[in-house]
């Protein structure tokens, strides 16, 4: 069988991505649909080499189509997809919007791959952040037991779209000609207040809620619980987090102080070696050659890189590790593709009787 996709979002940072890896993916590709806003319509973008017209997308835009990848913001997923849904298009979405829903599974295929089996026609594709940090931590859950996560971020603008990488850039030059640095967009699109990332560290990745926390602080603790344990709430791994966006174009970074399973005491060479053998992670880690994970040798890379294991030196059982992403890739645009490989591998791509109502 071959597939009619469509790429909602297709002309941004995690557009242009999806399309790149879909071109590199083992799903039998049919026909693409390029699908962006008005402002895009008629613009041409290429697929394997073929030229294609980039639509506005409607909801009529889903007719015919098999399989959607979309990431062109929460509330144009929140509109479109179950449309799409309706016309009987799988869709595995970028946004935040349908992650925490109760009938939409959660994904990294390293980790929860079964979750996708019972899906109700559309998948969620995790936030960035926490998907490098699950792939990192999962052979040590497997292998160790895992009770407590602390992880700090270091963020790059890319994870805020492609006009937030241009306006690092834009701000980068008019610190080095000595202007005054013009933020439009960051920390976050709609806010009160703009601040320069350039030369400088914003502690905060999307809006504040009530408690204090972000809320990519809070997708980091209850996205990890969903993906690894199947319950958003559960108490079993605890997970706090601090989010802070830094002047990297592309490539996220985490510190993860990580507590293991009672009992256990792994030696740092045996969690480099669970670590090791598991899919789409990569060891990166020998003080004695400065080796470690880095944004700028981690981009356009699929894997998740980690290095930095040493042991907290006053807390038994406890570790202090350090991970590295693309986030445009693994974090967006490649797990979305190998969810959709997934899929077609097992034979889901259909929305199953009943699937459109769990979203109108
Ligand atoms: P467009 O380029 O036409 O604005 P990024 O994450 O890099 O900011 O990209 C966002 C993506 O979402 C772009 O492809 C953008 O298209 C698309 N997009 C934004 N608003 C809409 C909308 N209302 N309908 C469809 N696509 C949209």
């Amino acid at each position: 069988k071959q597939y009619v996709v469509a790429i909602l979002g297709a002309t941004g940072a995690v557009g242009t991505r999806m399309i790149q890896q879909l071109e590199q993916s083992t799903i039998p590709v049919k026909e693409v649909h390029l699908l962006a806003s008005y402002r895009s319509a008629g613009k041409t973008l290429y697929f394997k080499g073929e030229p294609v017209t980039v639509e506005e997308a409607k909801p009529e835009s889903f007719d015919g189509v098999d399989l959607v990848l979309s990431s062109a913001g929460g509330s144009v997923s929140a509109k479109l997809l179950p449309e799409a849904v309706k016309r009987g298009a799988v869709c595995v979405d970028n946004t935040s919007y349908f992650r925490m829903n109760d009938d939409v599974p959660l994904v990294v295929p390293e980790v929860n791959e079964d979750a996708l089996e019972g899906h109700n026609g559309i998948i969620a594709n995790p936030n960035c952040s926490t998907i490098q940090m699950v792939v990192a931590l999962e052979p040590v859950r497997q292998k160790f037991g895992l009770k407590r996560i602390i992880v700090s971020t270091y963020q790059a603008a890319g994870g805020a779209g492609q006009s937030a990488i241009n306006e690092l850039k834009r701000e980068a030059q008019e610190y080095l000609d000595g202007k005054s640095m013009n933020a439009e967009i960051l920390p976050v699109k709609g806010a009160k207040k703009h601040y320069p990332l350039a030369f400088n560290l914003l502690p905060q990745i999307d809006v504040f809620e009530d408690d204090g926390y972000t809320h990519e602080e809070w997708k980091m603790i209850h996205e990890t619980k969903k993906i690894m344990l199947g319950d958003k709430n559960s108490p079993d791994i605890k997970v706090t987090a601090t989010c802070v966006r830094v002047p990297v174009p592309v490539g996220h970074g985490e510190s993860v102080w990580f507590e293991v399973g009672d009992g256990n005491t792994p030696t740092p060479d045996e969690l480099r070696a669970a670590m090791a053998d598991f899919p789409g992670l990569v060891v990166q880690d020998d003080p004695a050659t400065q080796l470690y994970p880095q944004p700028q040798t981690a981009e356009g890379s699929r894997d998740t890189f980690v290095g930095r294991i040493r042991p907290d030196l006053e807390t038994k059982g406890a570790y202090n590790s350090w991970v590295v992403s693309d986030n445009l890739l693994k974090g967006a645009a490649w797990n979305a593709v190998q969810i959709a490989e997934c899929l077609v591998r097992r034979d889901l791509v259909r929305v199953p009787e009943g699937g459109a109502a769990k979203f109108n």
